[in-house]
């Protein structure tokens, strides 16, 4: 029961699209209504209001690190094995995503999985995190930095996640990840993805 329990609490976490209650808090349209329509901090970028963005980063890493955090507490304490906590990191993956709170209109998971991975392994967590800021800096392109990031997470995993459970958690969450990014990755390939920061109309 207890790890069902523990999925269950992931996945509700998840569903907290920061993206649009730091919106909402700060007086911005929902970010599903323009931009990309994305629930993400790249897209509340393009309101203009770089708090609320980073806001929203802060708050999606947040609970992607915290359902890790309460699973890995949760497996020591009850004795449970390593797939607990890689159920959780899928689950909060999944959550964020496929929220249960708005309407199952969720995001593409990026600042959720960095906030796993800085869980699981700090190094797989900050060498991804690294290589997401020198593509994203030297690149603009958010999504690119992404993409590129989520190649490399598994990589990573392989070598330093301890149990093949949680190495396939990452896969997974590596795959979902790009797999929402399917309408990026069309602009990439076509030229028409913008850069990072390009104002939106209708964000007000
Ligand atoms: O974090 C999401 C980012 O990779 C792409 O966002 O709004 O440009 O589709 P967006």
């Amino acid at each position: 029961m207890t790890p069902l329990i523990l999925i269950l609490v992931s996945y509700l976490i998840g569903s907290l699209s920061f993206a649009v209650i730091v919106s909402k808090a700060s007086g911005l349209a929902d970010p599903r209504s323009y931009g990309s329509g994305n629930p993400g901090a790249t897209n509340v970028l393009r309101s203009g209001n770089k708090k609320a963005a980073l806001l929203t980063l802060l708050g999606d890493a947040l609970k992607g690190w915290l359902a890790i955090v309460l699973a890995q507490v949760a497996a020591s304490y009850l004795g449970l094995g390593p797939e607990v906590i890689a159920m959780a990191a899928v689950a909060v993956t999944v959550g964020h995503m496929w929220p249960v709170f708005f309407s199952f209109k969720g995001g593409k998971g990026v600042a959720t999985a960095a906030g796993i991975l800085l869980a699981l392994d700090w190094r797989v967590g900050l060498l991804t995190l690294l290589l997401w800021l020198v593509v994203a800096k030297g690149m603009k392109i958010s999504s690119l930095a992404a993409l590129l990031a989520a190649l490399l997470a598994p990589v990573l995993a392989w070598i330093w996640l301890p149990s093949s459970a949680q190495i396939t958690a990452v896969v997974v969450i590596s795959l979902l990840l790009i797999w929402r990014h399917e309408r990026n990755i069309r602009d990439l390939l076509t030229g028409k993805e913008g850069s990072i920061g390009e104002k939106a109309s209708g964000a007000s």
